[in-house]
């Protein structure tokens, strides 16, 4: 049976159907495939006879119709406002089926108190609009503002692990950054986020050490208005990131109950308000950092294996300066201008002298410390140039000679010193007393001998009075 033999059984049930239905405010139309009308049940809102219209494509003959693209793409829309002749009516397009094939579609039309709806549509309009201002303010409130080209390095397995960045950036997988305290764990998250599709989305960051545990679950997930918090609503970070990143700081700090809801999030892809059962889909990219031995918390039940197996997609292992040291440098060189700014100083650069003592650091709170350094140093110094004593104190230690003008080293150097200062001390307390004060250091007295004419050292007994 063919299509064709379908619609006219149609056609005879809308027949009947017309005697029930309210045809005074209520019509139909409907058209075959080809959008051509073969029901008519308009005639006293246009005026146009059935034999007129019949046969004839429905875009010839209705103002803004669609149902010519509804019998196309198969999808119904429902109550949508339609101006026909300056009035607005209410629209339902609805494709006819069979077999699993489109034959056609109907569309019904309802007159009666339009005006209510369409103030409420139109009311409708504005809130969707002002929502659409939000999101994109949200975007531009939450704005991560590091690039690719803001992580400066010289160093080879840095230059890589950016490359490789920029490649996963790309993807929408769960990312964990390891690395110490200060060594650019949110710069790459940021150029992550930069790099990759959602970068035009609002780029939300938690603290997870930062935040107390019971407020942790508002944060992330929002409550919704009930009576019993004054009809309050919040919304959780997890909706604020939506299409857009979600970086989740110090990940192993996460209290165990908040570990256990963000894995079901990560696994449902969804979640719901506190005080609501409505369920929101989670549509944002997941990237975490730590600088804790996650593996260990693991293996101690601090952390959770699964929701550390679902994070940990793909790891990221940012290295400390101290093993890329030849980054000073360039680090330098962008971390100083920008300090400079602040304070109205010329052009800084940092000694050759200074350089050495930065070299000689190990710089436990890596790029973060030296970026404080240099801030603190762009303050004091005077002139253009840092110099070793606009370093805090405990960076002067290592303004010393590696290799003194009576050609010792350091090391021996200072070995000597204490060596001097053990035996002048001995010496003293024992008025002098060459066999005694052997004993009290503890070595033999032909050394101590051997050690006071090496040394020059010279000790002369102050006289009794
Ligand atoms: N390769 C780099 N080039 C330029 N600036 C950098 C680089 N790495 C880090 N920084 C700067 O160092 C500072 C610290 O970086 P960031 O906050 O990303 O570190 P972190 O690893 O998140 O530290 P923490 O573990 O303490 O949170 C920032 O000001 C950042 O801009
Ligand atoms: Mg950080």
């Amino acid at each position: 049976m063919n299509h064709e033999f379908y619609l006219e059984k149609l056609k005879s049930s809308i027949d009947i159907l017309s005697d029930i239905l309210d045809t005074e405010n209520y019509g139909m139309c409907i058209v075959d495939r080809d959008g051509r009308i073969v029901v008519w049940n308009y005639e006293r809102f246009f005026h146009l006879r059935a034999s007129d219209v019949l046969g004839k494509p429905v875009t010839e003959v209705l103002e803004n119709t669609r149902l010519h693209i509804v019998a196309k793409t198969g999808k119904k829309e429902l109550f949508q406002l339609q101006k026909i002749n300056g009035t607005n009516v209410i629209a339902n397009r609805i494709p006819l089926m069979h077999q699993g094939e489109i034959i056609g579609a109907a569309g019904t039309i309802i007159f009666k108190d339009t005006k209510e709806l369409g103030e409420l549509y139109e009311r409708i309009e504005k809130v969707e609009n002002s929502f659409r201002a939000y999101r994109s303010e949200i975007a531009l409130m939450y704005r991560a503002k590091y690039t690719f080209d803001d992580i400066h390095t010289e160093n080879d397995k840095m230059n890589s692990l950016k490359e490789f960045c920029k490649i996963i950036a790309q993807s929408d997988a769960s990312i964990l950054i390891r690395g110490e305290s200060g060594t650019g764990k949110e710069l790459v998250a940021q150029a992550i986020h930069n790099g990759g599709a959602s970068a035009s989305y609002p780029f939300i960051s938690i603290d997870c050490a930062a935040i107390p545990h019971h407020l942790m679950e508002a944060e992330l997930f929002g409550y919704e208005g009930t009576p019993f918090n004054g009809g309050e609503t919040k919304i959780g970070k997890l909706e604020l990131a939506d299409r857009g990143t979600i970086f989740l700081d110090e990940l192993g700090s996460m209290p165990p109950d908040m570990q256990v809801k963000l894995l079901r999030v990560l696994e449902t892809r969804e979640f719901e308000k506190s005080g609501s059962n409505k369920k929101t889909a989670f549509k944002a990219r997941v990237i975490a950092a730590t600088n804790e031995d996650l593996e260990k918390a693991v293996e101690e039940n601090r952390f959770r294996r699964d929701l550390y197996y679902r994070i940990n997609v793909i790891p990221v292992q940012l290295p400390p300066l101290r093993e890329r040291i030849g980054d000073l440098p360039c680090l330098c060189q962008v971390l100083l201008p920008r300090s400079r700014y602040g304070y109205g100083k010329n052009r800084l650069t940092v000694a050759p002298s200074t350089m050495k003592i930065l070299y000689q650091h190990n710089w436990p709170g890596n790029v973060r410390e030296l970026r404080n350094i240099l801030e603190r140093a762009a303050i004091v110094c005077g002139g253009n140039e840092i110099l070793p004593e606009h370093l805090p104190e405990y960076l002067q230690k290592y303004n010393v000679k590696p290799v003194n003008d009576n050609g010792k080293s350091f090391y021996r150097q200072e070995i000597e010193n204490l060596e001097k200062r053990l035996i002048q001390n001995a010496l003293m307390h024992n008025h002098g007393n060459k066999q005694e004060a052997a004993r009290q250091l503890g070595i033999q007295r032909s050394l101590l001998y051997k050690k006071i004419s090496d040394l020059h050292i010279e000790y002369k007994p102050k006289k009794k009075k």
